[in-house]
């Protein structure tokens, strides 16, 4: 079959080299792809939310399958605009519909599903510009530090943590009256705060039945020691060390189970990815987030440990068989480490030749804001390439995307060397 994956990610590029892979993919395309997936199927320059565009790629290809990386689309409703249309309600999409897809798209959403569920998570209030006042009020009986979430999305920049009440009831003013973060911060959700190290759990659902992936855990502060700007990541680890049975036992039967269970008993469609944003609070996981989506760069070490036929399990989602596969992971660790443009997450150059690749034998290089220009690989984005490694042990896996990196240049290259510290 042919099949379209959207994005131009990292995530995006390891979607097409695992599906590239299977024996039931006849014709690949990425929209709008990088210089990873254009190597290894066809780039359409359109943009992910340009349901009329994709469309027509679709009709004109016999594309039967259509896989969503990023959130954007799936929040926008590209699952529906598809099974309200006669000529494409037949192909596959791969991500929920827009009634679920709101569980990334409004935290105060989430927030409700998770309490009506009773599933742990930390506890909260919302507000709005009307009850601000209250806002005051509740963060006055909250100890630091205060958490305050944009109920909306805000390209990842939308959670504030402030020690300060003072400071906390400042930035309230700001999200909410002055519209810090416009539309998405109409509403904002504060929370008590977890103390706990973070992990990520990756479930597949068609709606029926589950699978759970590999747990990951990335990195997402830009500098050393978890500390600076927040980014989209900057690396991660799979397994996750500390993620015992026991643990992830708790996981799949007081988050996962009552999860999919939810999603039956509200009605919401569900046939993708349920990315689990996870803290460790003591020995007890509780949810700090859902994503309607896999993550980037945790994508970049889940997948390369499934061992399955990916088009297969993609299949057995949309046919609500998911039961009858049975998941094989490689027993080996992975782990990459994100190469970003010096500058990322604040203002960055672009167009900077990336030598060295050809030299790389141990690890997979997935291109991210990468692209080509004369035969060349120049950098197109923030983060330009993650460099992925199996080992025996996690140790060994960095060791190996390290030895791997020595061999990579580009023009004002930074990346975190000290992924996996803390584990
Ligand atoms: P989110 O966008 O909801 O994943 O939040 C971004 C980051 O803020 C998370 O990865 C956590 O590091 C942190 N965070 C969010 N909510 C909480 C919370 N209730 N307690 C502690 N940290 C949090
Ligand atoms: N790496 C975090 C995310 O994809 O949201």
């Amino acid at each position: 079959m042919n099949i379209l994956v959207l994005g131009s990610g990292g995530r995006e590029h390891t979607f097409a080299w695992k599906i590239a892979q299977s024996p039931l993919c006849k014709n690949l395309y990425v929209a709008p792809g990088n210089s990873g997936t254009a190597a290894i199927a066809t780039n359409v320059d359109i943009s992910v939310t340009d349901f009329e565009a994709i469309k027509t790629l679709v009709l004109d290809n016999n594309i039967s399958m259509v896989v969503v990386g990023p959130e954007d689309p799936l929040v926008k409703g590209i699952h529906d605009f598809f099974l309200k249309d006669e000529s494409l309600k037949a192909v596959t999409v791969i991500g929920p519909q827009q009634k679920a897809a709101e569980l990334e798209g409004s935290k105060e959403f989430a927030k409700e599903f998770l309490f009506r569920h009773h599933i742990p998570t930390a506890a909260y209030q919302s507000f709005t510009k009307a009850t601000v006042e209250e806002g005051y009020a509740f963060l006055e009986t909250l100890k630091p530090p205060y958490v305050l979430k944009a109920d909306g999305l805000a390209a990842g920049k939308g959670v504030v943590i402030l020690e300060d009440l003072q400071e906390a009831k400042t930035e309230l003013k700001s999200m909410l009256v002055d519209a810090k973060f416009g539309a998405a911060s109409t509403k904002v959700v504060i929370e008590e705060f977890l103390e706990g190290i973070e992990l990520s759990c990756f479930v597949l659902t068609d709606g029926k039945h589950y699978k759970i992936l590999p747990t990951a855990k990335d990195y997402k502060r830009i500098g050393e020691g978890d500390t600076g700007l927040n980014t989209g990541g900057m690396g991660a680890v799979s397994p996750v060390p500390f993620a015992t049975e026991a643990f992830l036992d708790k996981i799949e039967q007081r988050i996962v189970k009552p999860t999919i269970e939810g999603f039956k008993k509200d009605d919401l469609p569900y046939v993708g990815f349920v990315f689990i944003g996870l803290i460790k609070v003591g020995d007890d996981p509780k949810v700090i987030e859902y994503n309607v989506r896999m993550g980037d760069p945790e994508t970049e070490v889940v997948l390369p440990r499934i061992k399955n036929d990916f088009v297969e399990l993609l299949q057995a989602m949309s046919n609500q068989t998911l039961d009858k596969i049975d998941i094989e992971i490689d027993e080996r660790a992975a782990t990459t480490i994100m190469l970003v443009s010096g500058g990322y997450p604040e203002a960055y150059e672009k167009g900077k030749e990336i030598t060295g690749l050809n030299a790389i034998e141990d690890s997979i290089v997935f291109h991210a804001g990468a692209s080509v220009q004369n035969d060349k690989i120049i950098t197109s984005g923030g983060r330009v390439m993650a460099i992925t490694s199996y080992g025996d042990t996690y140790q060994e896996a960095i060791k190996k995307s390290y030895q791997s990196i020595n061999k990579i240049h580009f023009d004002k290259m930074n990346y975190r060397k000290d992924i996996g510290f803390d584990l």
